[in-house]
């Protein structure tokens, strides 16, 4: 079984009296320190799949299964500490809170871990060094470029140590010579740190750094993997 598991997964949206199957009996085995990359037209359901990973909708029919657990058998309560646990969130807009500092906003989640703020602001330090920012620690997100407000984000979501780091769309906002540092930031955390990367793009620069490839229509989903992976395995 791989890290992440999905078993006939269904989502249907209604709208009025509308509709939509948007994941249709999908299965999808990704293992650990894989870089998957979901590829599909806008609408094809990439984000609907990775918010079901991320445990922040449920599939109307089917099993998810993230690092050998069912996450349909957990509380509200549980899930929140499950996935604060196993899983970090980088977004299209990084979703920096504007009012913080890079560091602060690291920090954050860990504030909900009851981690005290002296410790906090040296692990989100650490992790800005990670991604190349240790000289930005102090400063607010407007006086930060494009690329290195994603890379902020990134830190975020490596603060509480997850195996998994799902991305949607992580380059959609950025010059394409950013997008390819962000990638490479990925990239290292992924190869030298152990960090599942689970990326839903409609960038062809992203899926050059697939060890996996997903491609999502019309509800179906084909895998395949790609060179990478295969250079990896043969290593
Ligand atoms: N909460 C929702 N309610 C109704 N329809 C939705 C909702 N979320 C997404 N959809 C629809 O489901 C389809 C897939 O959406 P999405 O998963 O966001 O695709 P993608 O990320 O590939 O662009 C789209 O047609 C979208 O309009
Ligand atoms: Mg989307």
């Amino acid at each position: 079984m791989g890290q992440i598991s999905l078993q006939a997964v269904c989502r249907t949206y209604t709208t009025g009296t509308t509709k939509q199957k948007v994941l249709d009996k999908v299965d999808l085995q990704i293992s650990d320190g894989n870089f998957s990359v979901v590829c599909g037209p806008s609408g094809s359901g990439k984000s609907t799949l990775l918010n079901i990973i991320g445990t922040l909708d449920a599939p109307d029919d089917g099993s998810v299964m993230i690092e050998g657990v069912d996450v349909s058998t957990l509380t509200e309560n549980k899930l929140a500490q499950f996935r604060n646990k196993n899983i970090g969130f980088i977004f299209q807009n990084f979703h920096l809170l504007p009012v913080l500092t890079a560091a602060e906003n690291v920090a954050w989640p860990l504030y909900f871990k009851g981690v005290k703020r002296r410790e906090r602001m040296r692990i989100a330090k650490e992790k800005l060094g990670l991604v190349g920012l240790a000289n930005h620690v102090n400063k607010l997100p407007k006086h930060l470029s494009g690329g290195e407000r994603q890379r902020v984000a990134i830190a975020r979501a490596l603060v509480c140590e997850p195996s998994i780091i799902l991305a949607d769309e992580p380059t959609a906002n950025l010059d394409r010579k950013t997008a390819r540092k962000i990638l490479d930031v990925m990239k290292k955390l992924n190869e030298h740190h152990q960090v599942t990367f689970l990326c839903a793009t409609h960038d062809n620069l992203v899926v050059e750094y697939a060890k996996q490839l997903i491609t999502l229509a019309d509800g179906k989903l084909t895998t395949e993997a790609t060179t990478k992976a295969e250079a990896k395995g043969a290593s």
